[in-house]
């Protein structure tokens, strides 16, 4: 026990206490939440295990544009090379050490490090260090390069040494989001809410939807997710039925969190109905911006899909929605929301900006608001983890796989 009352979990055997001490079933003890000695131990043997989506290629169009995906105190630059493959390089200079961008997104011909300018070329190679001896050896000094994986327009990379496999992910997002055309969509917004929480909770928050209809009334509105099963079961099947009038077949996948095949990436992917007459998600479930992909119409459906734990999207027929969580610090994380619409859309011709926005800028917020709530809760003394409803299977199951890998050795 820790001075201030708190248990340490500086050891081995101090952490298998407290994952043998949990309730099945129930929310997670407070120190998973609240000690600081848990943090890099998340990032280093669950978070840092798996792919995250650094965002949507159409951020980086031509050779030399570079944006930033910066999660657990890490910094990576992703930039298409002058050869047309986009790469992960840490922003870490082969000198001494410094940052190399600073700007969070832009376009480099070659990138210079600002202390004492060693330059490097797109794909991470040295071109020039000032003053080296003769005997230097440029060629092994090239910026570290980290996986990298371009999946259906979706920027994906993986921080382990033999990241996971990418066969049931490219096979649920072809599928899934073949037919939605994201690989030749753009982004049309991008907004970052900071939330004072751990990063847990806000994934907690996202996979379930107990908290939809007190907290997001705009959201319940529209989609049927809620609905008791057996009529949720006939939404879906109409909703199926448009779908395949329309010559497009998706189908559910769940291969996620416990559930993963062996050395694959978790991947999920659902169709949820929307209420009739529903068509997106919008203020009044009218159509937002023009068709995307396949659809030529409007089948009341959404479709869901996770990639590992922290990348969640969801399609409409018109636009699309990409949820990104980056951890910054132990109580502190970031939700990067990301509008996707088709390539060729216009703002102003074919989309307002505003009404594409509106629903999930207004959802983002009040989910901002419920989760710093949750770790107030969380971190005071009078907390204790209650059980789950049946509507939160995906936190419980999130939260076994978490526990699960949090126990094993680390994944570098
Ligand atoms: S640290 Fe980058 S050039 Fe010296
Ligand atoms: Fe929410």
């Amino acid at each position: 026990m820790a001075d201030d009352g708190k248990v340490s979990l500086a050891s081995d055997g101090a952490l298998a206490r407290l994952i043998a001490r949990q309730t099945p079933g129930h929310a997670l003890e407070r120190e998973f939440y609240d000690a600081p000695e848990l943090y890099p131990r998340d990032m280093r043997h669950f978070f840092m295990r798996h792919w995250l989506c650094a965002g949507h290629a159409s951020r980086v169009p031509t050779p030399g544009d570079y944006f930033l995906y910066e999660p657990a105190g890490e910094s990576i630059i992703v930039v298409r090379g002058q050869d047309g493959k986009v790469r992960a390089l840490a922003n870490v200079c082969r000198h001494r050490g410094s940052r190399i961008c600073r700007e969070g997104e832009g376009h480099a011909k070659v990138f210079i490090c600002p202390y004492h300018a060693w330059a490097y070329n797109l794909d991470g190679t040295l071109r020039a260090a000032r003053h080296m001896p003769g005997d230097f050896d440029g060629a092994v000094h090239g910026l570290k390069e980290i996986a990298l994986a371009v999946v259906e327009g979706l920027i994906f990379v993986s921080f382990a040494a033999n990241p996971l496999a990418l066969n049931e992910v490219r096979r649920t997002l072809a599928q899934g989001y073949g037919p939605h055309g994201w690989a030749d969509a753009r982004v049309a917004h991008r907004a970052r809410y900071t939330i004072d929480a751990n990063w847990k909770l806000a994934v907690e928050n996202y996979v379930e939807c107990y908290h939809c209809a007190p907290a997001h009334p705009e959201y319940s509105r529209l989609h049927a997710n809620e609905q008791p099963r057996s009529k949720l079961a006939a939404m879906t099947a109409e909703m199926e039925r448009r779908a395949g009038a329309l010559g497009i077949a998706i189908e559910n996948h769940d291969h996620w969190a416990l559930d993963a095949a062996p050395g694959e990436e978790a991947v999920y992917c659902v169709r949820y109905p929307m209420y009739e007459g529903k068509r997106s998600g919008s203020n009044d479930g009218g159509p937002v911006a023009p068709l995307m992909g396949a659809f030529k119409d409007y089948d009341s459906g959404s479709t869901f899909i996770h990639v590992g734990p922290a990348s969640f999207f969801l399609a409409y027929p018109d636009h699309g929605v990409m949820y990104l969580f980056v951890p910054k610090s132990l109580h502190s994380c970031e939700m990067e929301v990301v509008w996707l619409v088709r390539g060729d859309a216009a703002e102003g011709r074919d989309y307002d900006r505003e009404r594409l926005i509106w629903l999930w800028d207004i959802t983002s917020a009040a989910d901002k608001r419920i989760i710093e709530d949750n770790q107030k809760g969380v971190s005071s003394m009078y907390y204790e983890p209650g059980p789950y409803a049946p509507m939160e299977i995906n936190c419980r199951r999130f939260l076994a796989w978490y526990l699960k890998e949090l126990a094993a050795p680390p994944a570098r």
